[in-house]
């Protein structure tokens, strides 16, 4: 079992990357059944991050800077129904952590006593806490590397401290409806019957709004859509070209998700870990589903994973959704 290094005073890390061969067994599988997939977590290396970070600022993708409204308007209303919770013991657990932007409103207003980053980009990871921590010197960091999707394994030691477990940005929406369920139990789990869940859900809208904030004009998704091919090549040497792939992404009404696929443009045949993949002209990997919700819909998700709702806010164009539950 990996042990923390300490990188600042209050700055430690924890490594529990997954091995290599996990990856190449999991892609194989993943683009060789009958309609190939990519998980989305694979869009995330450094430049995949960089890439996110600049589709975040097109005109077209609202999701984040609504969202970033929503907690810089409503972070005392928040607090107070925290109540005394909210103090030196709380601690934010953040999975999928990214550049640590958005938890920065919170630090900023709350005052926690520890953050935990959980993000599979160690670069990414250690970049943000090491350039964060100093800032914060009375809040405890505690970097994680590690993959959210396969095991939601926070270490457990810090003391039976409530848990504030931050999931912002609707990445909830990367899940189908029955294993969003079952991570919505994870993230129960991981802030302990003590805790809270603060989450972000992006809301169904206009589909000509939807379909243009995954199509942004500079190309910066389809860029990012991509990159999930020069990342495999660069981490497993697949040999994927890159220039033989389309980006598609469309609002599918029934399902109400975004869908985003690559498509083949060309037969090509790539290799992962020991297998040869063939991916013909006009096939699709299909590298994400962003689903949107209701408000009341994704409270009864929550009510179904075991959480109490508390409260939930949206901007004034109901774009985007914030909930605050408690966990028992
Ligand atoms: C971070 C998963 C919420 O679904 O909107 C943005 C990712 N994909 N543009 C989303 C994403 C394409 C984003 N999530």
């Amino acid at each position: 079992m990996a042990r923390p290094q300490q990188l600042l005073p209050n700055l430690t890390f924890l490594d529990l990357q997954p091995p290599m061969t996990d990856a190449a067994r999991e892609v194989a599988a993943s683009l060789s059944a009958p309609r190939p997939t990519l998980d989305p977590k694979y869009f995330y290396d450094e430049r995949g991050s960089a890439l996110f970070d600049a589709i975040t600022r097109t005109p077209e993708y609202y999701p984040t800077r609504t969202e970033a409204s929503l907690l810089a308007d409503h972070a005392d209303a928040m607090a107070a129904a925290l109540g005394s919770d909210l103090g030196p013991d709380l601690v934010i657990a953040e999975p999928g952590a990214g550049g640590c932007e958005k938890v920065r409103i919170l630090l900023d207003r709350w005052r926690p006593g520890g953050y935990m980053p959980l993000e599979i980009s160690r670069e990414c990871l250690l970049d943000a806490t090491r350039a964060l921590a100093p800032r914060y010197p009375a809040v405890r960091f505690h970097a994680v590397c590690a993959d959210y999707s396969q095991a939601l394994s926070f270490p457990a030691d810090d003391g039976g401290r409530p848990r504030l477990v931050f999931f912002p940005g609707s990445t909830i929406g990367n899940f189908e409806p029955a294993a969003r369920g079952d991570f919505l139990r994870g993230l129960r789990h991981l802030a302990s019957d003590r805790g809270y869940l603060l989450i972000g859900a992006d809301l169904q809208k206009d589909p000509a709004r939807l379909n243009a904030a995954y199509n942004d004009a500079a190309g910066h998704t389809a860029a990012f859509n991509l990159n999930a091919l020069h990342h495999l090549n660069q981490r497993l040497g697949c040999g994927f070209d890159p220039e033989a792939f389309a980006h598609r992404a469309f609002y599918n009404e029934t399902l109400h998700r975004i869908e985003m696929h690559l498509e083949c443009l060309r037969d090509q045949s790539v290799t992962v870990g020991d297998q040869r993949i063939e991916l013909p002209a006009g096939s699709r990997i299909h590298t994400e589903n962003s689903y949107k919700f209701t408000v009341e819909g994704f409270s009864r998700e929550l009510i179904g994973a075991g959480f109490t709702p508390l409260s939930s806010w949206v901007d004034d164009d109901n774009l985007f959704s914030i909930h605050l539950a408690r966990a028992a």
